[in-house]
C-alpha cells in the first residue's frame, strides 16, 4: 500500500539523489497568461525556462504541481478521470539525453527501492514519425536495452505533447503504461485503446521543437529540454490496485464521507457511483480553486465560472443520492487537512473556502427558484401556442424544446433530468435530441475556451511583453507608494499588446490617481533605471523586502528582479533591461474585477 504522501516523498528521494534541484509548485492560476484558466501542467510555469531564460536552480529541476484541467470534465466519474490531480515533474532544461531519461525512467519504475512495477507490468509508446520530426529510434532503442517488450509506435496524436492550442515549446514524448492485466480487447488492442487494460502513468515530452504562433510549423529549438509528468493519483491508484483514482487515499475517505450520510450508497448504481466521485473531484478542485492565494470566487467569467460549474454540479450530483450540500463544508474541511501541510494558502482560507462553498450553494437554491419561474412561463407559452394552433387547426405536440432546456440549464442551472421531471409530471415531454445539440455547441465554446489558444504571455518572449511586465512592477511599486503596502497583485495576464493588473482596493480610483500613477511610471522610465536580477533564497528575498506571493510551504532559490529604487519583485521573468525601453505608459481602462479588485489596462505606446 502506498500513499500520495510516499509516492511524493520517493519521487523528490530519487530525482535529489540524481542531482535534480527541487523548485515550488505554482499557483493554480496561471500568471501572465491570457489564454488558458488554469495551470495545466508542470512545465506550464516553466515555458520561460523552456524557451532559452536560465532558471535559478540550474538545468536539472523537478516539482510536485497542482494543475486542472477541464477539457474532460464530462469524463469525470468513470475511473480515471479527474479535473485536479497533483503533476510529479521534472526537467532536463538545454539538452535532450533521451536516453538518460529513459534509463532513469525505467529505474524510479521498476527499482525495489522506488514503485517496484514487474517490468513485464509496463507497456510504452514513442512516436511513430511524420513530416515534422522522425520516428523516435533512440527512444524505442532505449526502452528495448531497458528490456521493455511492449513497446508501441504510434501518430502525432497520441505521441506529440504540446500545450492547449498547440503553440509553445512541444516535441514527441513517450508514455508509460501500467498493464492491468486484463485481456485485449481486441487484435488491435494498444495502449492508444481507451478500453482499461493500459494506464497512463508518465510521460516523458521531448521539446526538441517549437511552435512561435498559431498555426505556424514546428521549428527545431536550438536548445531543447526533457519535460516529464507523472500523474500522482493515477499512479498511486494502480500500485494500490484499487479500483479507480476514487478508490485510494484521501479521495476514498472523501467517498466514505458522503456515504455516512447519503441516502443512496456508493455503488448502488452507475448514476450514484459517479454522482458520489463527481461531488470528489469537483469539491477538491473547488477548494484548491479558493484556496488559491489569487483570490477566485464563483462568477459568471473565467476561472470563477469554472469554479461556480464545479460547485453547482456538485449541488445536482449530491440531490440525486440524496445528500445535502450543507456537509460541503465538512468535505471541504477533510481537503485542507490533507493538503494544507503542503500547500499552505489552502490552510491559511479554510474558513473562507468554507464561506463562499455555502454562499454558492445559497445562491444555487435561488436560481433554482428563479428556475422554476421560468420553466412555468416555458409552459404557458406552449399552451398559447397550443390554443392558437387549435384554432387554426393544426396540431401542436405536448413538448418542450431543446432550446428552451438548454437555456434553463444553461441561464438557471437547472440540470436535463430535472427539467424533463417537472415536464413529466406535467403530462409533456422534452426535445431531448435539440437539447444533446445544443449542450455540445456550448461544450464545444468552453473547451476552446478553457483549452485556450497558447498565445501571448508565458509562451511569447517577445520585447514587448517583457517590456509591459517590467510596467507591471513599476506599477505595483507606485500603487503601493500612493496606498500603501498591503495593496498586492491579484492577477496579471499580458498580451504583446496590453498588460492586464488586478489588485486590491476598497475603492475607484479617481481620475486624479490614475494621473498621479501614469507620472509615477513615465517617471522611472525618464529616469532610464536598469533592470537587474539577482538569484538568491526564499529567507533572503523575503529580508530584502521583495515582493512576492507565496503559496507553497516548499521553497528554493528565486530570481529577484530589481529596478533601481523603485521596485523589487520576485519573478521569472523575463523583463527589459532598462526603463527607457518602455518609452511611454498610458492607463487605458480602470474598473472593478470583482469585490474589492480593481482592474487596470494599459499600454505603452
Ligand atoms: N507536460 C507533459 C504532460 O503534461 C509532461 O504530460
Amino acid at each position: 500500500m502506498k500513499t500520495d504522501r510516499e509516492l511524493k516523498e520517493l519521487w523528490i528521494k530519487f530525482f535529489t539523489k540524481n542531482g535534480f534541484k527541487r523548485i515550488p509548485g505554482y499557483s493554480i492560476i496561471p500568471e501572465n497568461d491570457p489564454t488558458v484558466l488554469f495551470t495545466t501542467a508542470g512545465m506550464h510555469p516553466l515555458v520561460p525556462y523552456l524557451l532559452g531564460e536560465p532558471h535559478p536552480q540550474g538545468d536539472k529541476i523537478f516539482d510536485v504541481q497542482r494543475c486542472i484541467r477541464t477539457n474532460d470534465i464530462e469524463e469525470v466519474g468513470d475511473e480515471s478521470h479527474l479535473t485536479l490531480f497533483e503533476m510529479l515533474g521534472n526537467w532536463t532544461l538545454g539538452k535532450c539525453d533521451k536516453k538518460a531519461m529513459i534509463k532513469l525512467s525505467f529505474e524510479f519504475l521498476t527499482s525495489p527501492e522506488y514503485l517496484n512495477i514487474p517490468k513485464e507490468r509496463l507497456a510504452v509508446t514513442v512516436f511513430a514519425g511524420d513530416e515534422t520530426a522522425p520516428r523516435d529510434e533512440e527512444a524505442y532503442n532505449a526502452w528495448k536495452e531497458c528490456g521493455i517488450k511492449d513497446i508501441y509506435f504510434l501518430p502525432k496524436e497520441n505521441n506529440w505533447w504540446a500545450l492547449g492550442g498547440g503553440v509553445g515549446p512541444c516535441g514527441p514524448d513517450t508514455e508509460m503504461f501500467y498493464d492491468t492485466g486484463k485481456p485485449k480487447c481486441s487484435e488491435n488492442c494498444s495502449p492508444a485503446c481507451d478500453c482499461g487494460k493500459y494506464l497512463e502513468i508518465w510521460n516523458d515530452v521531448f521539446m526538441q521543437y517549437r511552435v512561435k504562433n498559431a498555426g505556424e510549423k514546428a521549428v527545431k529549438l536550438d536548445r531543447p529540454n526533457i519535460d516529464t509528468g507523472m500523474g500522482l493519483e493515477r499512479t498511486v491508484s494502480v500500485l494500490n490496485g484499487a479500483k479507480s483514482v476514487y478508490d485510494s487515499g484521501c479521495l476514498k475517505r472523501v467517498i466514505d464521507f458522503i456515504g455516512t450520510k447519503a441516502q443512496v450508497k456508493y455503488e448502488e448504481s452507475l448514476q450514484a457511483t459517479r454522482a458520489y466521485r463527481i461531488i470528489t473531484d469537483h469539491l477538491r478542485s473547488s477548494v484548491f480553486i479558493l484556496g488559491d492565494a489569487r483570490g477566485v470566487v464563483p462568477s459568471n467569467v473565467g476561472q470563477g465560472y469554472i469554479l461556480r460549474r464545479f460547485i453547482r454540479r456538485s449541488i445536482n450530483c449530491a440531490r440525486n443520492i440524496g445528500f445535502d450540500a450543507k456537509y460541503f463544508t465538512d468535505i471541504a474541511d477533510i481537503y485542507v487537512d490533507e493538503y494544507g501541510q503542503d500547500y499552505t494558502d489552502i490552510l491559511q482560507h479554510r474558513e473562507f473556502i468554507k464561506e463562499e462553498l455555502l454562499k454558492e450553494v445559497d445562491k444555487f437554491s435561488k436560481a433554482l427558484e428563479e428556475g422554476h419561474k421560468e420553466f412555468e412561463k416555458v409552459i404557458q407559452g406552449i399552451e398559447r401556442h397550443k390554443e392558437f394552433a387549435l384554432k387554426n387547426g393544426e396540431k401542436v405536440d405536448n413538448k418542450i424544446s431543446g432550446k428552451a432546456v438548454f437555456r434553463l440549464y444553461d441561464t438557471f442551472g437547472f440540470p436535463f433530468e430535472l427539467t424533463k421531471e417537472l415536464a413529466q409530471e406535467r403530462g409533456y415531454s422534452v426535445d431531448k435530441a435539440e437539447f444533446d445539440e445544443k449542450f455540445k455547441e456550448h461544450q464545444e465554446k468552453s473547451r476552446v475556451a478553457s483549452a485556450g489558444v497558447f498565445k501571448g504571455g508565458l509562451a511569447d518572449d517577445s520585447k514587448q511583453s517583457a517590456r509591459l511586465h517590467t510596467a507591471t512592477h513599476l506599477m505595483l511599486a507606485g500603487l503601493q507608494k500612493m496606498f500603501g503596502k498591503q495593496v498586492v497583485q491579484k492577477g496579471s495576464n499580458i498580451t504583446p499588446e496590453r498588460l492586464r493588473f488586478d489588485f486590491n482596493l476598497d475603492h475607484k480610483m479617481t481620475k486624479e490617481e490614475l494621473t498621479q500613477l501614469e507620472d509615477f511610471v513615465n517617471d522611472a522610465i525618464k529616469r532610464a533605471i536598469p533592470v537587474t536580477c539577482q538569484i538568491m533564497s526564499l529567507e533572503e528575498a523575503k529580508k530584502e523586502g521583495a515582493h512576492g506571493t507565496f503559496t507553497d510551504k516548499y521553497s528554493s532559490e528565486v530570481k529577484v528582479y530589481t529596478i533601481g529604487d523603485v521596485s523589487k519583485e520576485i519573478c521569472g521573468g523575463p523583463h527589459a533591461e532598462n526603463t527607457s525601453e518602455l518609452h511611454h505608459f498610458k492607463i487605458v481602462k480602470e474598473e472593478s474585477s470583482s469585490s474589492g479588485i480593481r482592474r487596470i489596462k494599459a499600454i505603452l505606446d
